[in-house]
């Protein structure tokens, strides 16, 4: 089923062999995650050809259900959220003879034994235990799979057990759960997932990275301003409210898919591209954050949380008014963080980050702003008007690259203006529907653990946010900011104040 991309004509994964078959165990199958993500990702895997034929998927969980309903009301959920032409009933009918449904608690050893028996009548010793479930279960479920045999890998199959975030709630959390993960299994048995990094944009960094000559001349201190990572949500938390109580926008967004970001536009060059490899830069790059104290955290950071605004012209409730969060709840819906990443390359360039829900738009995006040119030349040109060089990584939407760059505008006079020159993915690919998810699943089935955490990874991205958390346990002051708009007011001082602005969004 390898196939040329039509307009490109570069191949991809689609020209990868299908994975080896295995028996996936989905705990928490009657979730969000297995129905919107987990399964639509398997089916495009499948549509690609890149799931092998035999693969088995269970759905884990405590309610009562069988196979078939179990099988019906994801084809249900994802007949009705696809694209009409994107849902293939035949397609999904061979696939959906893999689909079972084992009914269990996670703490009873009954559902361990039902596992293994699956796993005996599949024909393939393969397996992938995929932790879809409330994190106060990861270490539980692990340490039964375990006790059960059920990790013990042989000739005959791999096995595998991938950890959704919130991978731990700070430093010490983390690291239990990393010691408790590692009594029961080696590191090469773990995949720690962060979805940022099956977006194709984010891989697309180190591509952009280190296969074009052109950028390593100018990523460093030498030329780089500082640099602006951005993740700007519209949603408000819905229907999370009591999750986001306890967890906030720092936890939610900062060690992961914020440092992925900061990982990927820091690191140096890895010796190879081996798993291994790309991730011992990324665990060293992250290390590298300086550890603030206190009041240096404090000085580094704004908390903001959304009030009553409007919407595309409708009215939206205040973060504190959603459902399940306290009337006077000091949660940050919003944080700008200022950090600084102590190495040779980056040394004086501060990274500053900055994310939110119910912002005015979506975007995620990384901007590279550069240094000015050393001397304006151009005489009765208004100096504020020279903007400073941007290079701009769009993760998403509207994904691709562009430089913003000072242009004369044609004339008689000289005028200069602002343009931009770009790379935009949907111009030059073909995407087919994803979810996001394909990339890692079928990694996790191949045994290629590049775009996973490593446990140092995941430590030390909390190491670096702890101080954050612990100056705020006694300063939980919120700026508030109106639904709808770019953050409060007090992230834009705290760029004035470094003589710096955020770059637009949008
Ligand atoms: C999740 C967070 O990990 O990432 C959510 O828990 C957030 O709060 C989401 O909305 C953002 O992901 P994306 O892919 O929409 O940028």
């Amino acid at each position: 089923m390898a196939e040329k991309d039509e307009k490109s004509g570069l191949i991809g994964k689609n020209s990868a062999p299908a994975a080896p078959p295995a028996s996936l165990f989905l705990f928490g199958a009657n979730g969000d995650l297995v129905k919107r993500l987990l399964v639509p990702s398997l089916y495009n895997l499948r549509r690609d050809g890149l799931l092998a034929e035999g693969t088995k998927v269970y759905g884990v969980d405590h309610n009562a259900n069988t196979d078939e309903a179990f099988a019906k009301r994801l084809a249900d959920f994802i007949r009705e959220n696809s694209a009409s032409s994107s849902f293939d009933d035949k397609l999904w009918d061979s696939f959906a003879e893999g689909i079972g449904y084992i009914e269990g608690d996670f703490l009873d050893d009954g559902t361990y034994e039902a596992i293994a028996e699956k796993i005996k009548a599949s024909g393939s010793e393969n397996a992938v235990f995929y932790l879809a479930t409330a994190p106060r279960f990861f270490a539980e479920v692990a340490t039964r799979l375990g006790k059960a045999g059920l990790l013990k890998e042989s000739e005959k199959g791999f096995r595998r057990v991938v950890i959704e975030k919130p991978f731990g709630s700070d430093l010490k959390t983390a690291q239990e759960l990393n010691a408790c993960l590692l009594k029961a299994m080696s590191e090469e048995q773990i995949y720690r997932i962060d979805h940022y990094l099956g977006k194709e944009t984010v891989q697309n960094i180190l591509v952009s990275r280190f296969s074009n000559g052109l950028f390593e001349s100018f990523w460093n201190n030498h030329y780089i301003d500082h640099v602006q990572i951005t993740a700007s949500e519209i949603v408000g938390v819905e229907t999370r409210g009591n999750f986001y109580e306890g967890t906030g926008t720092l936890r939610d967004m900062v060690p992961n898919h914020l440092f992925q970001l900061l990982a990927m536009v820091a690191m140096e060059p890895p010796a190879a591209f081996g798993a291994d490899a790309v991730r011992g830069e990324k665990a060293k790059v992250v290390g590298a954050i300086r550890p603030w104290s206190k009041e240096e955290a404090l000085a580094n950071s704004v908390r903001g949380q959304y009030s009553a605004g409007k919407f595309n012209g409708k009215d939206v409730p205040g973060y504190r008014e959603e459902d399940r969060v306290a009337k006077d709840s000091t949660t940050e819906t919003f944080v700008a963080l200022k950090v600084m990443v102590d190495n040779w390359r980056w040394v004086g360039v501060p990274f500053y980050l900055r994310t939110g829900k119910r912002m005015s738009v979506r975007d995620t995006e990384i901007a590279i702003c550069f240094k000015p040119a050393p001397y304006a030349q151009f005489r009765d040109t208004e100096v504020d008007r020279l903007r400073p060089n941007y290079l701009l990584i769009q993760i998403q939407p509207d994904e691709g690259i562009r430089f913003d760059l000072q242009a004369k505008r044609p004339g008689p006079t000289l005028e200069i203006e602002n343009v931009q020159m770009g790379f935009a993915y949907k111009d030059f690919f073909k995407m087919q529907p994803s979810t996001g998810y394909e990339t890692l699943v079928y990694d996790c089935l191949i045994g290629d653990q590049t775009l996973f955490q490593r446990a140092d990874n995941i430590e030390n991205g909390w190491r670096a946010v702890q101080p954050f958390l612990d100056a705020w346990k006694d300063h939980a002051k919120v700026e508030f900011y109106p639904a709808g708009d770019d953050g409060p007011k007090a992230a834009e001082d705290f760029m004035q104040k470094d003589g710096r602005t955020w770059h637009d969004l949008g």
